[in-house]
């Protein structure tokens, strides 16, 4: 087992309380910062074809503010594309992208699109960024990522925390043992595995005794709970049932 698990915190929600007002505030760079003072391994961050939430100056004023790695989550576009290659972050992450979806709703189907994706990762590669692909836990779809050039898979979590939340406990456990099994099987085909996308207090011990996964992007419980105790105690706790949870 990789003892440390790093914790990504996701900070678009920020920028969506942000743009609601249309106002500067309350700033994702600050958020940023606060979140590596408090235990955060990294910064994620989604730039949406929409731009809904974060905008093309946070990504540059992150990027020049951060101290930890930027995880840049993008969809597989030309547009994306030029824009990671101008700031070559640690890490891409590649996110399917609906403009009707509230939030990422589904795994990318990297088998469907095989050809395309492998070209399209080569230079983000090259360029010494490490890409990882979203995906559900089939497979398939693990066994494409390896084949397209990823080097890091992140497993989606959200069908396990929605099922815990509406008390369907045989289908989430049922969910949590294929997300054991996919972690366990991207390992054994030498990619990284992270894991991410609706983990709460509640959710993330099973996720993060996983033995293989490296790392968790977190965004919006803790956006939602910082409302109630602050952004940096907020993350703090998250770190801390991690890190207690693998100790
Ligand atoms: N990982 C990926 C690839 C995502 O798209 C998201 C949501 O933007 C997250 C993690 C974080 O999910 P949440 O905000 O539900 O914690």
């Amino acid at each position: 087992m990789s003892k440390k698990l790093r914790l990504g915190v996701n900070i678009d929600h920020v920028a969506t309380i942000r743009n609601a007002r249309g106002s500067v505030y309350p700033d994702p760079v600050r958020a940023a910062k606060l979140a590596e003072e408090a235990g955060a391994d990294g910064i994620t961050a989604h730039l949406r074809e929409d731009r809904r939430h974060i905008r093309d100056a946070d990504i540059e004023a992150l990027h020049a503010a951060l101290s930890t790695p930027l995880n840049f989550e993008m969809a597989s576009t030309p547009e994306m594309q030029q824009i990671a290659l101008r700031h070559v972050p640690h890490a891409c992450c590649i996110v399917p992208e609906k403009r009707e979806e509230l939030t990422t709703e589904g795994g990318l189907d990297v088998a469907a699109d095989q050809a395309r994706l492998k070209e399209y990762l080569a230079p983000l590669v090259d360029a010494g960024t490490r890409v990882s692909m979203f995906i559900g836990h089939e497979p398939r779809q693990i066994e494409a990522s390896a084949r397209v050039g990823a080097q890091v898979v992140e497993l989606h979590t959200g069908m396990y925390c929605d099922l815990h939340f509406a008390g369907r406990f045989e289908e989430r456990d049922a969910e949590l043992e294929a997300l054991r099994a996919g972690a366990a099987y991207a390992h054994e085909l030498g990619l990284e595995v992270h894991a991410g996308h609706g983990l709460t207090y509640d959710t993330v011990r099973p996720i993060a005794q996983i033995p293989q996964i490296q790392e968790l992007n977190i965004g919006h419980f803790l956006i939602a709970e910082a409302v109630f105790m602050g952004l940096g105690p907020a993350v703090t706790h998250m770190r801390h049932l991690m890190d207690a949870t693998r100790g």
